[in-house]
């Protein structure tokens, strides 16, 4: 058996990613609220023997804006509340829990993950995020994210979270009942922090998590995205677009964290993926073309919802700018005009796009057409791209679609493993039951054939899962290095 695993999560959205899923005749209505729902979802993956069970979270927001988005946005439990207990429901799989740095004080967040961790057996991570709306922050009394600032807060808050955890060493609990003594004073840490942002005595009153430090996760490629993957994360799963794109953001990051640890620490990239598998390519591709009819369009599809002052205004110009896929509201022949840079109004819908038209398209609207080409074969040349498989790609995907056979969904996520663009995948699925359990039941049997993927767990944690050692506790250490924060 090769040497080198390659590593799974399931990143659990309530109905699936595609933001027409949840409409499809198979999907269940998500019982958001019943234990047992995110619990069938963990048992199908830890009997795959997947890595970790992925818990996302965002503030919200607008929720009924979400629903024409991600209905995975409109109702869903409290993030901890729930992993604690999915640790109850479950033994080996890893859990991971998703925590705003702006919305919490390092020292509950430090709590809490310590008090899952234990609870857990060392199975717990943290999905450091940083991302969403500034609606969320007006519930916590502040008036916006607070822009860069944020990036610079989680930093200190990370580095403060980690000392927390390290405030009583292993063996410091005694109880010694002929001296008296409970715990030994001596391993009893004060972190006495005074940072920019925050004011930390310490001691967290709980011994070291089992796993010591509690490993990070963390998605973005921004600048500030890059530093703070480099400098905290264990697992990146941005999920760039093509292996060579993903091979230059992998090399990127980790230049960076020589820099900034001082050594290359492993950093493991799980690009997100949404894998699309049918009996044969055609019938996937008859599933991708069906959820796409159940996206949830403008009433007006040709011209849209908007009126005209709505394309010159600041709205839109985010909107068109953005790598974002268009939002209900700007679903429309129209929004997909302005984007590519040619007018489709005249074709209508279920116009073909002849190459005069396609001629003109901008680099996006190009960039539309090759990846219509890779999901569906319909290219301008042969005639077979018509304006709504234009609109459906500028909307679907918001993490790579793998469309295909079982054995392509595989071929092409060992092709990226052994080309170093990913040490695995965080994988969810367009909608619930049937993709997820096809995934596990046909993809994930050929990956142990070709030995690139457990067959049974060997380990028992999370950091074990993925041959991470535990970390000195800075307290203690003679040489751990203290990170600037
Ligand atoms: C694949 C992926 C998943 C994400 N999931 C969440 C999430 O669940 N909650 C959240 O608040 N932000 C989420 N984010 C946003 C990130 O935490 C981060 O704020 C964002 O990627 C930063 O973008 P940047 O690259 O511009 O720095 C996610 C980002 C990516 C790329």
């Amino acid at each position: 058996m090769p040497e080198r695993q390659l590593h799974l999560g399931y990143m659990h959205w309530l109905n699936g990613t595609h933001w027409g899923g949840w409409r499809h005749r198979d999907a269940p209505t998500a019982q958001a609220f019943e234990l047992e729902y995110a619990a069938r979802a963990l048992r199908i993956v830890e009997d795959a023997k997947f890595d970790f069970f992925f818990l996302g979270d965002t503030l919200p927001g607008d929720i009924a804006r979400e629903q024409w988005i991600t209905t995975h946005n409109t109702g869903r439990l409290e993030p901890f509340t729930l992993a604690s207990q999915l640790a109850l429901t479950s033994s080996k799989i890893g859990l991971v829990v998703t925590a705003h740095p702006t919305f919490y004080e390092p020292y509950i967040l430090a709590r809490l993950t310590a008090s899952l961790d234990h609870l857990s057996g060392g199975r717990l991570a943290w999905n450091v995020v940083l991302g969403a709306s500034d609606l969320a922050a007006r519930n916590f009394s502040l008036p916006d994210l607070g822009g860069a600032t944020r990036y610079e807060r989680a930093d200190e808050f990370i580095h403060v979270v980690q000392r927390l955890w390290d405030s009583i060493e292993d063996g410091a609990y005694l109880q010694d009942k002929k001296t008296g003594s409970y715990v030994d004073e001596t391993k009893v840490h004060r972190l006495a922090w005074q940072g920019r942002h925050f004011q930390v005595a310490g001691t967290l009153p709980l011994a070291r998590p089992p796993q010591g430090h509690v490993p990070l996760l963390y998605a973005g490629a921004s600048e500030l995205s890059r530093e703070l993957t480099a400098k905290w994360a264990d697992i990146n799963f941005t999920g760039p677009a093509t292996a060579e794109d993903s091979i230059a953001f992998n090399t990127d990051v980790r230049q960076r964290a020589e820099r900034l640890r001082g050594r290359v620490d492993p950093i493991f990239f799980l690009p997100g993926i949404t894998p699309l598998i049918g009996d044969t390519r055609a019938e996937a591709v008859e599933l991708y073309e069906e959820l796409n009819t159940l996206l949830p369009l403008d009433d007006d599809i040709v011209e849209g919802d908007q009126d005209e002052s709505y394309w010159s205004g600041p709205e839109w110009a985010r909107i068109s700018g953005s790598r974002f896929s268009l939002p209900k509201g700007v679903r429309s022949v129209r929004s997909l005009s302005e984007r590519v840079g040619a007018d489709l109004r005249p074709l209508g819908i279920d116009g073909i796009v002849k190459p005069d038209s396609a001629e003109q398209f901008n680099a996006y609207g190009r960039g539309l057409l090759r990846t219509l080409a890779e999901r569906t074969d319909r290219t301008v040349d042969n005639g077979g791209v018509r304006v709504r498989d234009v609109l459906g790609a500028s909307i679907a995907g918001n993490f790579p679609l793998v469309i295909g056979t079982a054995a392509h969904v595989a071929d092409t996520l060992i092709d990226w493993f052994d080309r170093g663009a990913a040490e695995g995948f965080n994988v969810s699925t367009p909608f619930l039951w049937e993709p997820l359990e096809r995934f596990t039941a046909e993809v994930v049997p050929i990956l142990q054939e070709r030995g690139v993927y457990r067959t049974e767990y060997t380990a028992d944690t999370f950091r074990g899962h993925f041959g991470l050692d535990i970390p000195p506790n800075s307290f203690t250490a003679t040489n751990a290095k203290e990170p600037s924060a």
